[in-house]
């Protein structure tokens, strides 16, 4: 196996409220090598973007984080501002959801994916300029000479994600973060922002890890996914092997509640996710789980092997998880 340039162990974060400590992540990990894309998935509050955002150092200072987190061998957790500096935008970048508050309105775009080239390389003015417009050119935006010299409010939402993909891949960092990538976008649109990012991953042989509560999203781009859910990961798979036959019963509930081909009605998973102020004792998801049996009461359950695919369930040898038929949409 080839050496992950991003590895996650054990990595905790948790919010000092007036209310308490909010546990947000309770031990996560994760390995991503190059050329490959992992999903993490979850529903809304399983703490997949604080994961990310607290590896670097972007929460607020409420947080507290625990772990570690490398890439291409750097310490993350702990590290001095310098450090981070040197990491940030270089090794790893993140691309997030609203590329909108992300981009200056006031600025021309060319010089804004310009700024981030110099805020890290040895370059002049021009040969910045001319590589701003030769970003925008791979990220897929038509006449880039043209639209470098526009503003933010002259492009679209789905050209403004390109622009913040370029700007992501700027300093050539080997590892992409991309939050929500698509989902402010309409159906088509997301289509081709994934296929960009996965063009880049694939030629450019980045490390991509893929964050979204859409396994449609999953399903088209990853090669393996971790599933989350309150602040652990409860299973982890390749993508073929999740959607044939996945191991969690959280898995096989976000599998049955997808939209699918000539169905009338969905099946969400019933109840809500616990309050991370007080997460429950056991299995997190045992309030919810259609297997619910009293061992799962008893610990917080260990990620163990079933079959090629790794699963957070005490029961996973006894129960049998089905999966609705038919095509999701
Ligand atoms: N600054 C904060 N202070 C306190 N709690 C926070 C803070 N930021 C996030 N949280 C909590 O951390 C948990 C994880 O949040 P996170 O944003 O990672 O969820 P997510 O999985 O990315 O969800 P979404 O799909 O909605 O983006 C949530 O319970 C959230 O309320
Ligand atoms: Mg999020």
């Amino acid at each position: 196996m080839t050496a992950s340039l991003l590895s996650l162990r054990d990595v905790t974060v948790s919010f000092e409220t007036p209310n308490g400590v909010v546990q947000a992540v309770r031990g996560v990990d994760l390995d991503v090598a190059p050329g490959e894309m992992v999903g993490v998935v979850g529903e809304s509050g399983s703490g997949k973007s604080v994961t990310f955002l607290g590896i670097l150092g972007l929460l607020p200072n409420s947080a507290r984080i625990s772990g570690s987190a490398t890439v291409e061998g750097t310490e993350l957790i702990g590290a001095t501002n310098k450090v981070m500096r040197s990491v940030r935008g270089k090794k790893i970048a993140m691309i997030f959801q609203d590329p909108l508050s992300s981009l200056n309105p006031v600025y021309r775009i060319g010089d804004q994916v310009a700024e981030m080239i110099l805020a890290h390389q040895e370059m002049s003015g021009a040969a910045a300029s001319d590589r701003a417009v030769e970003l925008l050119d791979i990220v897929g935006i038509p006449q880039p000479k043209v639209r470098a010299r526009q503003y933010p409010h002259e492009f679209s939402g789905g050209m403004r994600q390109r622009v913040m993909i370029a700007m992501a891949i700027a300093n050539d960092p080997d590892v992409l973060i991309a939050d929500e990538p698509t989902t402010a976008l309409d159906v088509t649109v997301q289509a081709q922002i994934l296929e960009v990012i996965q063009r880049i991953q694939q030629q450019m042989n980045k490390a991509v890890v893929m964050i979204t509560h859409d396994l449609g999203v999953i399903a088209r781009v990853a090669d393996r996914v971790q599933v989350m859910y309150a602040g652990r990961v409860v299973e982890r798979a390749s993508v073929n092997d999740l959607f044939a036959t996945p191991t969690h019963p959280y898995t096989a509930g976000l599998l049955n509640s997808l939209p699918r081909v000539g169905q009338q009605r969905l099946l969400p998973i019933p109840g809500r996710p616990p309050n991370m102020l007080q997460p429950p004792a056991g299995c997190a998801f045992r309030a919810r789980c259609p297997q619910v049996a009293p061992i799962c009461a008893a610990k917080l359950p260990e990620l163990v092997a079933h079959g090629t695919a790794m699963t957070a369930c005490v029961r996973h040898n006894e129960i049998d998880l089905s999966i609705v038929e038919g095509v999701p949409a």
